[in-house]
Protein backbone atom coordinates (compact mmCIF):
# COMPACT_ATOMS: atom_id res chain seq x y z
CA UNK A 1 0.00 0.00 0.00
CA UNK A 2 1.10 3.37 -0.76
CA UNK A 3 1.72 5.67 2.26
CA UNK A 4 2.32 8.86 0.03
CA UNK A 5 -0.72 10.71 1.20
CA UNK A 6 0.55 11.31 4.45
CA UNK A 7 3.74 13.15 3.00
CA UNK A 8 2.00 15.69 0.61
CA UNK A 9 2.36 19.03 2.05
CA UNK A 10 -0.78 21.13 3.26
CA UNK A 11 -1.53 24.88 3.74
CA UNK A 12 -3.28 26.46 6.92
CA UNK A 13 -4.00 29.39 6.65
CA UNK A 14 -0.57 30.73 4.96
CA UNK A 15 1.10 28.53 6.99
CA UNK A 16 3.00 25.62 4.83
CA UNK A 17 2.83 21.96 6.77
CA UNK A 18 5.43 19.98 4.99
CA UNK A 19 3.11 16.41 5.72
CA UNK A 20 -0.11 15.29 7.12
CA UNK A 21 1.20 14.22 10.25
CA UNK A 22 1.03 15.94 13.35
CA UNK A 23 1.64 15.48 16.51
CA UNK A 24 -1.45 16.46 19.06
CA UNK A 25 -1.67 18.51 21.74
CA UNK A 26 -0.12 16.22 25.29
CA UNK A 27 0.25 18.30 28.62
CA UNK A 28 3.60 15.99 29.46
CA UNK A 29 3.80 18.25 32.54
CA UNK A 30 7.38 18.53 32.27
CA UNK A 31 7.34 22.48 33.45
CA UNK A 32 9.78 24.11 35.21
CA UNK A 33 8.73 25.83 38.76
CA UNK A 34 5.95 28.06 38.21
CA UNK A 35 4.73 27.26 34.99
CA UNK A 36 7.84 27.85 32.86
CA UNK A 37 9.16 26.19 29.71
CA UNK A 38 12.06 23.61 30.92
CA UNK A 39 15.23 22.46 28.88
CA UNK A 40 12.98 18.80 29.06
CA UNK A 41 10.29 20.31 27.51
CA UNK A 42 12.03 21.82 24.71
CA UNK A 43 13.89 18.79 23.89
CA UNK A 44 10.54 16.87 24.29
CA UNK A 45 9.47 18.81 20.91
CA UNK A 46 12.23 18.56 19.32
CA UNK A 47 12.22 15.03 19.67
CA UNK A 48 8.96 14.74 17.68
CA UNK A 49 9.82 17.47 15.10
CA UNK A 50 12.84 15.57 14.66
CA UNK A 51 11.02 12.49 13.93
CA UNK A 52 9.23 14.26 11.42
CA UNK A 53 5.86 15.67 12.66
CA UNK A 54 4.95 18.47 10.29
CA UNK A 55 3.26 20.01 12.92
CA UNK A 56 3.25 19.94 16.64
CA UNK A 57 0.52 21.46 18.38
CA UNK A 58 1.70 22.00 22.06
CA UNK A 59 0.13 21.70 25.15
CA UNK A 60 -2.61 23.45 26.61
CA UNK A 61 -0.80 26.70 28.22
CA UNK A 62 -2.67 28.38 30.36
CA UNK A 63 -3.21 32.22 29.83
CA UNK A 64 -5.36 32.92 33.05
CA UNK A 65 -3.47 34.78 35.68
CA UNK A 66 -5.80 34.22 38.35
CA UNK A 67 -5.58 31.56 41.44
CA UNK A 68 -9.12 30.50 39.87
CA UNK A 69 -8.46 28.61 36.66
CA UNK A 70 -7.63 25.55 38.43
CA UNK A 71 -4.65 24.31 36.84
CA UNK A 72 -2.05 24.85 39.39
CA UNK A 73 -2.19 21.41 40.78
CA UNK A 74 -0.49 20.18 37.60
CA UNK A 75 1.75 22.93 37.22
CA UNK A 76 0.85 22.86 33.39
CA UNK A 77 2.55 25.63 31.12
CA UNK A 78 1.71 29.14 31.89
CA UNK A 79 1.56 32.16 29.32
CA UNK A 80 0.26 34.85 31.81
CA UNK A 81 2.34 37.78 31.03
CA UNK A 82 5.61 38.89 28.80
CA UNK A 83 8.01 36.78 31.71
CA UNK A 84 6.95 33.39 29.80
CA UNK A 85 7.44 34.41 26.25
CA UNK A 86 11.51 34.33 26.26
CA UNK A 87 11.23 30.85 27.06
CA UNK A 88 8.20 29.33 24.84
CA UNK A 89 9.60 31.40 22.10
CA UNK A 90 12.79 29.31 22.33
CA UNK A 91 11.03 26.38 22.40
CA UNK A 92 9.13 27.32 19.29
CA UNK A 93 12.64 28.77 18.11
CA UNK A 94 14.31 25.33 18.48
CA UNK A 95 10.82 23.15 16.77
CA UNK A 96 11.51 25.08 13.57
CA UNK A 97 15.17 24.96 13.84
CA UNK A 98 14.45 20.46 13.72
CA UNK A 99 12.20 21.70 10.54
CA UNK A 100 8.36 21.54 11.84
CA UNK A 101 5.39 24.20 12.49
CA UNK A 102 4.20 24.89 15.77
CA UNK A 103 0.78 26.02 17.12
CA UNK A 104 0.17 26.82 20.46
CA UNK A 105 -3.01 25.39 22.57
CA UNK A 106 -3.97 28.21 24.76
CA UNK A 107 -6.65 27.88 28.01
CA UNK A 108 -8.47 30.52 29.45
CA UNK A 109 -8.64 27.68 32.28
CA UNK A 110 -9.76 24.23 33.63
CA UNK A 111 -12.98 25.25 35.55
CA UNK A 112 -14.94 22.69 37.10
CA UNK A 113 -11.80 19.95 35.91
CA UNK A 114 -9.31 21.77 38.00
CA UNK A 115 -8.45 22.73 41.68
CA UNK A 116 -8.02 24.86 44.24
CA UNK A 117 -4.45 26.76 43.87
CA UNK A 118 -2.01 25.21 46.84
CA UNK A 119 -1.06 28.74 46.90
CA UNK A 120 -4.45 29.52 47.46
CA UNK A 121 -6.30 26.50 49.10
CA UNK A 122 -9.31 28.54 50.49
CA UNK A 123 -10.27 30.63 47.31
CA UNK A 124 -12.67 28.02 45.19
CA UNK A 125 -12.05 27.14 41.55
CA UNK A 126 -14.66 28.83 39.42
CA UNK A 127 -16.66 27.95 36.40
CA UNK A 128 -19.94 28.87 34.63
CA UNK A 129 -22.00 26.71 37.27
CA UNK A 130 -21.60 25.21 40.90
CA UNK A 131 -22.08 21.91 39.40
CA UNK A 132 -18.64 19.60 40.69
CA UNK A 133 -17.87 17.05 38.12
CA UNK A 134 -18.37 13.11 39.07
CA UNK A 135 -16.63 10.22 37.24
CA UNK A 136 -18.83 6.88 37.27
CA UNK A 137 -15.99 4.19 36.58
CA UNK A 138 -18.45 2.69 34.05
CA UNK A 139 -17.06 5.21 31.49
CA UNK A 140 -13.45 3.90 31.98
CA UNK A 141 -12.00 1.41 28.90
CA UNK A 142 -9.38 -1.18 28.95
CA UNK A 143 -6.60 1.73 29.21
CA UNK A 144 -8.01 3.14 32.54
CA UNK A 145 -8.64 -0.43 34.22
CA UNK A 146 -5.25 -1.66 33.24
CA UNK A 147 -3.63 1.30 35.46
CA UNK A 148 -6.33 1.52 38.55
CA UNK A 149 -6.10 -2.43 38.90
CA UNK A 150 -1.72 -1.23 39.25
CA UNK A 151 -2.82 1.56 41.70
CA UNK A 152 -3.89 -1.24 44.39
CA UNK A 153 -3.91 -4.85 44.75
CA UNK A 154 -7.31 -4.36 46.84
CA UNK A 155 -8.61 -2.54 43.97
CA UNK A 156 -7.56 -5.19 41.56
CA UNK A 157 -9.22 -7.52 43.64
CA UNK A 158 -12.83 -5.80 43.99
CA UNK A 159 -12.68 -4.86 40.18
CA UNK A 160 -11.51 -9.33 39.30
CA UNK A 161 -14.88 -9.91 41.83
CA UNK A 162 -17.11 -8.64 39.63
CA UNK A 163 -16.01 -9.77 36.34
CA UNK A 164 -13.52 -6.98 35.50
CA UNK A 165 -14.39 -4.34 32.81
CA UNK A 166 -17.05 -6.11 31.29
CA UNK A 167 -18.32 -6.76 34.78
CA UNK A 168 -18.06 -3.35 35.67
CA UNK A 169 -19.45 -1.69 32.71
CA UNK A 170 -22.74 -3.65 33.17
CA UNK A 171 -23.58 -2.88 36.48
CA UNK A 172 -27.28 -0.86 37.70
CA UNK A 173 -27.12 2.35 39.10
CA UNK A 174 -27.85 0.44 43.00
CA UNK A 175 -24.94 -2.03 42.03
CA UNK A 176 -22.50 0.42 41.35
CA UNK A 177 -23.27 2.35 44.52
CA UNK A 178 -22.69 -0.67 45.93
CA UNK A 179 -19.64 -0.87 44.48
CA UNK A 180 -18.61 2.89 45.09
CA UNK A 181 -18.86 2.22 48.83
CA UNK A 182 -16.28 -0.30 48.70
CA UNK A 183 -13.65 1.61 46.27
CA UNK A 184 -14.13 5.31 47.70
CA UNK A 185 -13.05 4.25 51.52
CA UNK A 186 -9.78 2.30 50.13
CA UNK A 187 -9.03 4.98 47.67
CA UNK A 188 -9.74 7.93 50.60
CA UNK A 189 -6.93 6.73 52.32
CA UNK A 190 -4.61 5.57 49.81
CA UNK A 191 -5.22 7.59 46.76
CA UNK A 192 -6.25 11.10 47.69
CA UNK A 193 -5.31 12.46 44.33
CA UNK A 194 -7.27 10.26 42.84
CA UNK A 195 -10.36 10.64 44.60
CA UNK A 196 -9.86 14.39 43.82
CA UNK A 197 -9.96 13.32 40.43
CA UNK A 198 -12.95 11.27 40.67
CA UNK A 199 -15.14 13.58 42.60
CA UNK A 200 -14.57 17.14 41.97
CA UNK A 201 -14.62 20.59 44.16
CA UNK A 202 -17.85 22.60 43.72
CA UNK A 203 -17.10 25.35 41.55
CA UNK A 204 -18.06 28.90 42.71
CA UNK A 205 -20.22 30.67 39.79
CA UNK A 206 -18.04 33.27 37.20
CA UNK A 207 -18.94 36.80 37.09
CA UNK A 208 -19.58 37.87 33.75
CA UNK A 209 -16.95 40.78 33.92
CA UNK A 210 -14.24 37.89 34.80
CA UNK A 211 -15.67 35.75 31.79
CA UNK A 212 -15.04 38.72 29.70
CA UNK A 213 -11.30 39.69 31.44
CA UNK A 214 -10.66 35.79 30.05
CA UNK A 215 -12.08 36.35 26.57
CA UNK A 216 -9.59 39.60 26.48
CA UNK A 217 -6.78 37.70 27.91
CA UNK A 218 -7.26 35.16 25.12
CA UNK A 219 -7.02 37.19 22.94
CA UNK A 220 -3.67 39.46 24.30
CA UNK A 221 -1.67 36.37 24.75
CA UNK A 222 -3.05 34.94 21.14
CA UNK A 223 -0.99 38.09 19.99
CA UNK A 224 1.58 37.56 21.67
CA UNK A 225 2.08 33.88 20.93
CA UNK A 226 2.59 34.97 17.70
CA UNK A 227 4.92 37.92 18.27
CA UNK A 228 7.06 35.38 19.89
CA UNK A 229 7.39 33.04 17.10
CA UNK A 230 4.51 30.51 16.95
CA UNK A 231 3.31 29.80 13.61
CA UNK A 232 -0.45 29.86 15.17
CA UNK A 233 -3.21 29.62 18.06
CA UNK A 234 -5.08 26.67 18.77
CA UNK A 235 -7.93 27.35 20.89
CA UNK A 236 -8.46 24.88 23.80
CA UNK A 237 -11.93 24.73 24.11
CA UNK A 238 -12.61 20.24 24.26
CA UNK A 239 -12.56 17.47 26.90
CA UNK A 240 -14.62 19.52 29.50
CA UNK A 241 -12.85 22.35 30.02
CA UNK A 242 -14.03 25.72 30.49
CA UNK A 243 -14.59 26.49 27.53
CA UNK A 244 -16.67 23.29 27.30
CA UNK A 245 -18.57 23.67 30.81
CA UNK A 246 -19.58 26.49 28.78
CA UNK A 247 -21.13 24.93 25.37
CA UNK A 248 -22.79 22.08 27.51
CA UNK A 249 -26.12 22.12 29.88
CA UNK A 250 -24.38 19.62 32.09
CA UNK A 251 -22.22 22.44 33.60
CA UNK A 252 -23.82 25.55 32.96
CA UNK A 253 -27.03 26.52 34.32
CA UNK A 254 -26.56 30.45 33.66
CA UNK A 255 -29.78 32.87 33.34
CA UNK A 256 -27.60 35.04 31.87
CA UNK A 257 -26.27 35.89 28.42
CA UNK A 258 -24.14 33.63 28.77
CA UNK A 259 -26.59 30.57 29.41
CA UNK A 260 -29.65 28.98 27.95
CA UNK A 261 -29.99 28.29 24.28
CA UNK A 262 -26.90 27.10 22.38
CA UNK A 263 -25.71 30.61 21.23
CA UNK A 264 -25.91 31.77 24.62
CA UNK A 265 -23.73 29.07 25.59
CA UNK A 266 -21.28 29.00 22.96
CA UNK A 267 -21.19 33.31 23.06
CA UNK A 268 -17.97 32.79 26.09
CA UNK A 269 -16.26 30.64 22.67
CA UNK A 270 -17.56 33.35 19.65
CA UNK A 271 -16.54 36.68 21.88
CA UNK A 272 -13.00 34.80 22.48
CA UNK A 273 -12.53 33.97 18.63
CA UNK A 274 -13.70 37.45 17.38
CA UNK A 275 -11.29 39.51 19.94
CA UNK A 276 -8.52 37.36 18.91
CA UNK A 277 -9.11 37.98 15.52
CA UNK A 278 -9.42 41.94 16.25
CA UNK A 279 -6.20 41.60 17.79
CA UNK A 280 -4.31 39.46 15.15
CA UNK A 281 -5.84 40.59 11.99
CA UNK A 282 -7.62 38.22 8.78
CA UNK A 283 -4.47 35.77 7.79
CA UNK A 284 -2.61 34.69 10.97
CA UNK A 285 -3.81 30.81 11.79
CA UNK A 286 -6.19 30.23 14.45
CA UNK A 287 -7.95 26.87 14.64
CA UNK A 288 -10.18 25.45 17.74
CA UNK A 289 -9.95 22.12 19.12
CA UNK A 290 -13.72 20.30 20.23
CA UNK A 291 -15.25 17.57 21.36
CA UNK A 292 -17.15 16.16 18.61
CA UNK A 293 -19.61 14.75 21.33
CA UNK A 294 -19.46 15.04 24.99
CA UNK A 295 -20.71 11.54 25.40
CA UNK A 296 -22.55 12.44 28.95
CA UNK A 297 -26.26 12.80 29.47
CA UNK A 298 -27.69 16.17 28.79
CA UNK A 299 -24.51 16.75 27.31
CA UNK A 300 -23.27 18.81 24.33
CA UNK A 301 -24.13 16.28 21.04
CA UNK A 302 -22.37 16.05 17.71
CA UNK A 303 -25.49 18.10 16.11
CA UNK A 304 -25.21 20.75 18.68
CA UNK A 305 -21.43 20.88 18.15
CA UNK A 306 -21.61 20.93 14.22
CA UNK A 307 -23.73 24.08 14.85
CA UNK A 308 -21.14 25.37 17.60
CA UNK A 309 -18.56 24.76 14.24
CA UNK A 310 -20.28 26.85 12.31
CA UNK A 311 -21.10 29.54 14.49
CA UNK A 312 -17.00 29.55 15.56
CA UNK A 313 -15.90 29.42 11.75
CA UNK A 314 -18.41 32.20 10.54
CA UNK A 315 -15.95 33.94 13.47
CA UNK A 316 -12.86 33.27 11.50
CA UNK A 317 -11.77 30.28 12.69
CA UNK A 318 -8.27 28.25 10.21
CA UNK A 319 -8.57 24.97 11.03
CA UNK A 320 -11.28 22.50 13.23
CA UNK A 321 -8.88 19.95 15.59
CA UNK A 322 -11.48 16.88 16.69
CA UNK A 323 -11.30 14.88 20.09
CA UNK A 324 -14.41 13.20 22.09
CA UNK A 325 -15.73 13.15 25.71
CA UNK A 326 -14.68 15.09 28.57
CA UNK A 327 -13.37 13.82 31.97
CA UNK A 328 -16.97 11.97 33.10
CA UNK A 329 -16.01 10.08 30.03
CA UNK A 330 -12.69 8.96 30.20
CA UNK A 331 -12.66 6.27 27.97
CA UNK A 332 -14.00 8.58 25.16
CA UNK A 333 -11.12 10.65 25.16
CA UNK A 334 -8.51 8.11 25.51
CA UNK A 335 -9.48 5.11 23.04
CA UNK A 336 -8.33 1.59 23.58
CA UNK A 337 -8.24 1.37 19.48
CA UNK A 338 -7.33 3.84 16.57
CA UNK A 339 -9.29 5.44 14.28
CA UNK A 340 -12.19 6.44 16.22
CA UNK A 341 -12.80 9.84 16.00
CA UNK A 342 -12.92 10.36 11.82
CA UNK A 343 -16.12 10.16 12.35
CA UNK A 344 -16.96 14.01 13.18
CA UNK A 345 -14.95 14.58 10.89
CA UNK A 346 -17.81 14.84 7.83
CA UNK A 347 -20.00 17.24 10.24
CA UNK A 348 -17.25 19.27 11.10
CA UNK A 349 -15.76 19.76 7.80
CA UNK A 350 -19.63 20.60 6.77
CA UNK A 351 -20.53 22.85 9.30
CA UNK A 352 -17.28 24.86 9.11
CA UNK A 353 -17.62 25.44 5.30
CA UNK A 354 -14.42 23.33 4.29
CA UNK A 355 -11.73 24.61 6.89
CA UNK A 356 -8.91 21.76 7.28
CA UNK A 357 -9.72 18.89 9.96
CA UNK A 358 -7.44 17.64 12.09
CA UNK A 359 -8.33 14.58 13.68
CA UNK A 360 -6.06 12.38 15.95
CA UNK A 361 -6.29 8.56 17.46
CA UNK A 362 -3.83 6.75 15.13
CA UNK A 363 -1.48 4.25 15.56
CA UNK A 364 -0.58 2.07 12.54
CA UNK A 365 0.77 4.02 9.66
CA UNK A 366 -2.23 1.82 7.34
CA UNK A 367 -5.19 3.14 9.15
CA UNK A 368 -3.31 7.09 9.22
CA UNK A 369 -2.60 7.02 5.41
CA UNK A 370 -5.93 5.48 4.45
CA UNK A 371 -8.02 8.11 6.81
CA UNK A 372 -6.02 11.31 4.82
CA UNK A 373 -5.91 9.42 1.44
CA UNK A 374 -9.64 9.16 1.61
CA UNK A 375 -10.42 12.55 2.83
CA UNK A 376 -11.67 11.51 6.12
CA UNK A 377 -9.02 14.29 7.55
CA UNK A 378 -6.74 16.21 5.84
CA UNK A 379 -4.19 15.68 8.77
CA UNK A 380 -3.66 12.39 10.93
CA UNK A 381 -2.45 13.29 14.74
CA UNK A 382 -0.61 10.70 16.99
CA UNK A 383 -1.34 11.16 20.47
CA UNK A 384 -0.08 8.87 22.93
CA UNK A 385 1.72 6.96 19.23
CA UNK A 386 3.43 10.43 19.34
CA UNK A 387 4.73 9.44 22.86
CA UNK A 388 5.25 5.73 22.03
CA UNK A 389 7.78 6.24 18.90
CA UNK A 390 8.66 10.10 18.24
CA UNK A 391 10.47 8.27 14.66
CA UNK A 392 7.04 7.54 13.37
CA UNK A 393 6.68 9.80 10.48
CA UNK A 394 10.39 9.22 9.30
CA UNK A 395 10.07 5.50 9.68
CA UNK A 396 6.85 5.66 7.93
CA UNK A 397 8.46 7.56 5.09
CA UNK A 398 11.65 5.20 4.85
CA UNK A 399 8.91 1.86 4.98
CA UNK A 400 10.71 1.06 7.97
CA UNK A 401 7.47 -0.03 9.83
CA UNK A 402 8.82 -2.89 11.95
CA UNK A 403 10.70 -0.44 13.78
CA UNK A 404 8.19 1.44 14.88
CA UNK A 405 7.42 1.26 18.53
CA UNK A 406 3.82 0.58 18.81
CA UNK A 407 1.81 2.58 21.75
CA UNK A 408 -0.03 -0.17 24.22
CA UNK A 409 -2.58 1.67 24.97
CA UNK A 410 -1.36 1.06 28.58
CA UNK A 411 -2.82 4.55 29.58
CA UNK A 412 0.43 4.71 32.24
CA UNK A 413 0.96 7.85 30.64
CA UNK A 414 -2.56 9.43 31.76
CA UNK A 415 -2.63 7.79 35.25
CA UNK A 416 1.33 9.69 35.77
CA UNK A 417 -0.51 12.82 34.43
CA UNK A 418 -3.13 12.48 37.34
CA UNK A 419 -1.12 10.88 39.98
CA UNK A 420 1.21 13.82 39.81
CA UNK A 421 4.35 11.60 38.92
CA UNK A 422 6.64 12.27 36.47
CA UNK A 423 5.23 11.86 32.96
CA UNK A 424 7.10 8.29 31.42
CA UNK A 425 5.83 5.22 28.69
CA UNK A 426 5.75 2.17 29.24
CA UNK A 427 7.69 1.10 25.34
CA UNK A 428 9.67 4.25 25.52
CA UNK A 429 12.26 4.70 27.76
CA UNK A 430 13.53 8.18 26.60
CA UNK A 431 10.05 9.65 26.90
CA UNK A 432 10.88 12.51 29.72
CA UNK A 433 14.43 12.01 29.33
CA UNK A 434 15.11 13.82 26.05
CA UNK A 435 17.32 16.64 27.50
CA UNK A 436 20.08 14.43 28.01
CA UNK A 437 20.08 13.50 24.38
CA UNK A 438 22.57 15.77 22.89
CA UNK A 439 21.43 15.39 19.20
CA UNK A 440 18.19 16.67 20.18
CA UNK A 441 19.66 20.28 21.53
CA UNK A 442 19.01 23.38 19.46
CA UNK A 443 22.45 23.50 18.61
CA UNK A 444 22.57 20.48 17.00
CA UNK A 445 19.63 21.05 14.55
CA UNK A 446 20.26 20.59 11.05
CA UNK A 447 19.33 23.94 10.58
CA UNK A 448 21.82 25.86 13.19
CA UNK A 449 24.56 22.96 13.12
CA UNK A 450 26.63 24.55 10.25
CA UNK A 451 26.47 28.08 11.87
CA UNK A 452 27.76 26.84 15.26
CA UNK A 453 30.05 24.94 14.12
CA UNK A 454 32.01 27.72 11.87
CA UNK A 455 32.16 29.89 14.85
CA UNK A 456 33.64 27.08 16.69
CA UNK A 457 36.13 26.42 14.41
CA UNK A 458 37.64 29.92 14.68
CA UNK A 459 37.97 29.04 18.32
CA UNK A 460 39.58 25.17 18.03
CA UNK A 461 43.31 24.68 19.49
CA UNK A 462 43.12 28.25 21.49
CA UNK A 463 45.34 27.47 24.73
CA UNK A 464 44.01 27.83 28.00
CA UNK A 465 45.00 31.63 29.30
C1 LIG B 1 -0.68 12.75 28.70
C2 LIG B 1 -1.71 13.37 27.82
C3 LIG B 1 -1.97 14.73 27.92
C4 LIG B 1 -2.92 15.34 27.09
N1 LIG B 1 -3.07 16.70 27.13
C5 LIG B 1 -3.89 17.32 26.23
C6 LIG B 1 -3.91 18.74 26.12
O1 LIG B 1 -3.16 19.46 26.80
N2 LIG B 1 -4.77 19.29 25.22
C7 LIG B 1 -5.60 18.54 24.43
O2 LIG B 1 -6.37 19.09 23.64
N3 LIG B 1 -5.56 17.18 24.49
C8 LIG B 1 -4.72 16.56 25.33
N4 LIG B 1 -4.62 15.18 25.34
C9 LIG B 1 -5.47 14.38 24.42
C10 LIG B 1 -4.70 14.04 23.13
O3 LIG B 1 -4.44 15.21 22.36
C11 LIG B 1 -5.49 13.05 22.24
O4 LIG B 1 -6.69 13.64 21.82
C12 LIG B 1 -5.81 11.74 22.95
O5 LIG B 1 -4.64 11.20 23.54
C13 LIG B 1 -6.41 10.72 21.98
O6 LIG B 1 -5.56 10.54 20.89
P1 LIG B 1 -4.58 9.24 20.77
O7 LIG B 1 -5.48 8.06 20.73
O8 LIG B 1 -3.86 9.48 19.45
O9 LIG B 1 -3.70 9.25 21.95
C14 LIG B 1 -3.66 14.55 26.16
C15 LIG B 1 -3.38 13.19 26.06
C16 LIG B 1 -2.41 12.60 26.87
C17 LIG B 1 -2.11 11.13 26.70
S1 LIG C 1 2.50 2.79 25.74
FE1 LIG C 1 3.26 4.77 26.43
S2 LIG C 1 2.12 6.26 25.25
FE2 LIG C 1 1.05 4.34 25.02
S3 LIG C 1 -0.54 4.45 26.59
FE3 LIG C 1 1.21 3.34 27.49
S4 LIG C 1 2.41 4.94 28.50
FE4 LIG C 1 0.96 5.99 27.14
Amino acid sequence: MSYDALFEPIKIGDVKIKNRVAMAPMNMVYSAPDGFNSEQWTAWYAARAKGGFGLIITDATVVNPNTWRGSDHLNCHLFTDERYGRLLGMMADTIHAFGSKVFIQLSPGFGRQGHASARAPHEPIAAPSPIPIRIDLRNFNKGWITQVKKLRPELSQILESIGGLAGLQSLTDEQYENLESLIVPVMKVKDPGMIKVVYGEVPRELEAHEIAFMEDKMAEMSMEALRYGFDGVEIHSPHGYLIHQFLSRRSNLRVDEYGGPLKNRARFLLNIIRKIRDRIGPEAVLGARFSGDEMMPDGVTHDEMCEVVELAAAEGLSYISISQGCYENPGAFAPDGEGEMTKYAEGFREASGGLPILTPNFMTPKAAAEAVGKGLTDVAMLGRQAIADPFWPAKVKEGRFKDIVKCARCNLCYLNLFEHKWLECKVNPTAGYEKYLPELWRVNAPAVKEKVDKFLAKAEGLPSI
